[in-house]
């Protein structure tokens, strides 16, 4: 099965790729940390980069932690960075969520952040994250909710969100239930004693809002399929890029988005 994020992994811009390895394991994961205990064994799905994964290896020194992507640019990445922290009870490997390459009831604990949300089907991937999650471990997920507050409003950032969002309704690719239907994605994969909570990101500084136009400002330029469809002409998609770099300069400028979390145990 190919998801949209697979089709995006080679195309992650320097920007993307900078925001995303910014991540943390307490900001990230800080609704799963209480139940961590050293010499648990962890698998992240979706790693990424593996910044949070490494902050999950700390937190369970000695226990191991896996990280597991789709995308081998994503694992180097990661490798590197654990390299660089010098955190030895980490490891990655390119696997596919749908088809862990791991016995049943491997892993004490199971997370994954922002990898359901591209899934049309939540349950597929959520069904074998459990299978190799031992039974009564917990497993842990983290999606966006599709709630973005910014200032000032209407704004060009608003804008290009909604483009964005437009594209994902059009390609049949974006599900309502993204991060706030967690906690019922998780009980209907079975999975007991299920409980929600939410974060929000926020960027209120030149250098987070500078990150933040970074990213948005390589999404509308690379939209083919907004231009395509009429919704903004090339002259238009360029001026939409310079505005969202004028807007990240202002001094009252604000941007936010909520992500939701979910917790729930494997019976047994
Ligand atoms: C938005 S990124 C999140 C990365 C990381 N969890 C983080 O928050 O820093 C989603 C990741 O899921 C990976 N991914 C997409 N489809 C996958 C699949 N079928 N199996 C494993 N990883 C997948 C992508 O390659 C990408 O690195």
């Amino acid at each position: 099965m190919t998801t949209p994020n697979q089709q995006r992994t080679p195309g992650w811009s320097p920007a993307l790729v900078d925001r995303t390895a910014r991540r943390t394991a307490q900001k990230e994961a800080g609704f799963l940390l209480p139940y961590l205990k050293p010499g648990m064994s962890v698998l992240d799905c979706g790693c990424g980069p593996g910044t949070i994964t490494i902050g999950l290896a700390e937190a369970v020194a000695p226990g191991e932690v896996t990280g597991i992507d789709i995308g081998a640019q994503q694992i180097e990445l990661a490798r590197a960075n654990a390299a660089q922290s010098g955190t030895a009870n980490v490891r990655f490997q390119v696997a596919d969520v749908l088809k862990l390459p791991f016995e049943d009831n491997s892993f004490d604990v199971v997370y994954a952040n922002t990898l359901l949300m591209y899934f049309q089907d939540k349950q597929q991937p959520l069904k074998e994250m459990g299978r190799v999650l031992r039974p009564g471990g917990p497993i842990g997920i983290r999606d966006l909710a599709d709630a973005d507050a910014t200032w000032p409003p209407d704004g060009p950032l608003e804008q290009a969100i909604a483009l964005h969002l437009k594209a994902f309704i059009y390609r049949g690719q974006w599900d309502p239930s993204n991060g706030r239907g967690n906690r019922g994605h998780l009980l209907r994969a079975g999975f007991a004693r299920c409980q929600a909570s939410a974060d929000c990101e926020a960027s209120g500084t030149p250098e987070l809002l500078a990150l933040v136009a970074d990213v948005w400002k390589m999404r509308v330029l690379a939209s083919n399929l907004w231009v395509e469809q009429g919704w903004i002409d090339r002259p238009g998609q360029e001026r939409l890029a310079q505005d969202i770099e004028e807007w990240s300069k202002r001094p009252d400028a604000f941007h936010s988005r909520l992500y939701c979390s979910a917790i729930g145990w494997k019976e047994g």
